[in-house]
């Protein structure tokens, strides 16, 4: 049994995630060229995304994770739980949060908010993977790969139950393996 028997269709492929990495990156480097930046990863999600970006960002920067969960299964909680924090000050820095995927909203309005809180200079956010149609609070992330519509996805950092992450690209996963 191989791990793609259990996807739907391949929805982001390789090559179209090496483009949004180029131009996010590019215009990141620009917006950023007199800044102070810190990448914050959110774990476990956005590390192959986050490790991608960088690399096409062309100025100093600093990197930091951090850990939370509001999901479970294929169904928000709507609770934010902190499972590991940062481990930089952030006062100094102008963040950049980066995260695998917007649904709800949740996460990163709260995470925007918190980190807007300890201080630090500016707080923005950039996802590889918008879902418009899973917003139940109002939000809008600043830098985005690829508006998609509302399938459950896994790869390339997205997992279901932890498992798929290692997929190269973003594929819908087939509703029969969790229903
Ligand atoms: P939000 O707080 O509802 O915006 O949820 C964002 C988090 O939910 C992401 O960081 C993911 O961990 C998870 N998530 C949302 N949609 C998906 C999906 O389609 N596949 C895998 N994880 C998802
Ligand atoms: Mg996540």
């Amino acid at each position: 049994m191989s791990m793609r028997d259990d996807l739907k269709e391949i929805l982001v492929g390789e090559e179209e995630i090496k483009e949004i990495c180029k131009r996010l990156g590019k215009q990141i480097t620009q917006d950023y060229k007199d800044k102070n930046l810190l990448l914050v990863g959110v774990l476990r999600g956005s590390v192959v995304f986050i490790s991608d970006l960088m690399k096409e960002i062309d100025l100093f920067c600093d990197i930091d994770f951090l850990s939370i969960s509001t999901y479970r299964g294929t169904k928000s909680t709507g609770e934010l739980k902190w499972k590991k924090h940062l481990d930089t000050e952030v006062k100094d820095y102008d963040v950049l949060i980066v995260e695998d995927i917007v649904d709800s909203g949740f996460s990163l309005s709260c995470l925007t908010k918190i980190l807007a809180d300890r201080g630090a200079k500016s707080v923005k956010t950039c996802t590889l993977l918008d879902k418009p149609e899973g917003r139940t609070v109002e939000f809008e992330a600043d830098y985005v790969g690829k508006v998609i519509p509302d399938a459950f996805v896994v790869g390339y950092g997205l997992d279901y139950n932890e498992k798929y992450r290692n997929l190269p690209f973003v594929a819908i996963l087939d509703p029969k393996v969790y229903s």
